[in-house]
């Protein structure tokens, strides 16, 4: 897979299970705060586990982004269901077009399998990042994490863009002879 500014991308393995889990609570912990109250936090990330990925029992497309070797991202996509079920980035790594680049290569996944649209349960914090690549709010959502604790979140859902037609056909235009 494609590399970017130092950066790598490719399927995530079995060994990257713990590192998975890093970036996940450390995404979680520390970018999310302010947005979720503190239980919420500690709650969400009691709940992870390194085990909880890459589940034999629940085929999913997941990719790692890697700089210098360090796993800094990743993303994870129910292909079969065209859904966008985690895309998490290091702290220290926030701004520099990990989360993009994760998201635009599964979506290509998403669109090269079929489906018709990507969608997704985003984080209040993350609501911005995925309008500014084309996603609309649907409306409001809740995670349930446990009985007792919901994460407000927003449904969001993005349509596979048109395919290219023959020049000139998608504004009406002749095509140029
Ligand atoms: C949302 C998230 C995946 C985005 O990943 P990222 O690698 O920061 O994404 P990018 O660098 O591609 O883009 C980040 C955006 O923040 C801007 N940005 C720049 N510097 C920044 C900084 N220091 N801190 C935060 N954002 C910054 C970028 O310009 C870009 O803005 P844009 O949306 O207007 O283009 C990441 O912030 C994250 O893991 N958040 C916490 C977990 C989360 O909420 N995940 C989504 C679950 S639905």
């Amino acid at each position: 897979m494609g590399a970017s500014g130092g950066l790598h991308l490719r399927p995530a393995r079995d060994s990257d299970r713990r590192a998975l889990w890093r970036v996940h609570t450390e995404a979680v912990g520390t970018l999310c705060q302010g947005v979720y109250a503190p239980d919420e936090l500690s709650t969400w990330v009691r709940l992870l586990r390194p085990e909880g990925y890459l589940r034999p029992d629940r085929p999913r497309t997941v990719l790692v982004a890697e700089r210098d070797r360090r796993l800094v991202g990743f993303g994870q996509l129910d292909s079969l269901n065209g859904e966008l079920e985690a895309l998490y980035v290091l702290p220290d790594q926030v701004g520099h077009g990990v989360g993009s680049s994760l998201l635009a290569a599964l979506e290509s996944v998403a669109w090269g399998g079929g489906s018709p649209q990507v969608g997704l349960d985003a984080s209040l914090n993350a609501e911005d990042f995925y309008r500014h690549r084309g996603y609309v709010s649907l409306h409001e959502a809740r995670r349930p994490l446990t009985a007792r604790v919901q994460l407000a979140c927003v449904r969001m859902q993005k349509r596979r863009p048109a395919l290219p037609t023959r020049r000139g056909a998608t504004t009406g235009a002749p095509a140029p002879i």
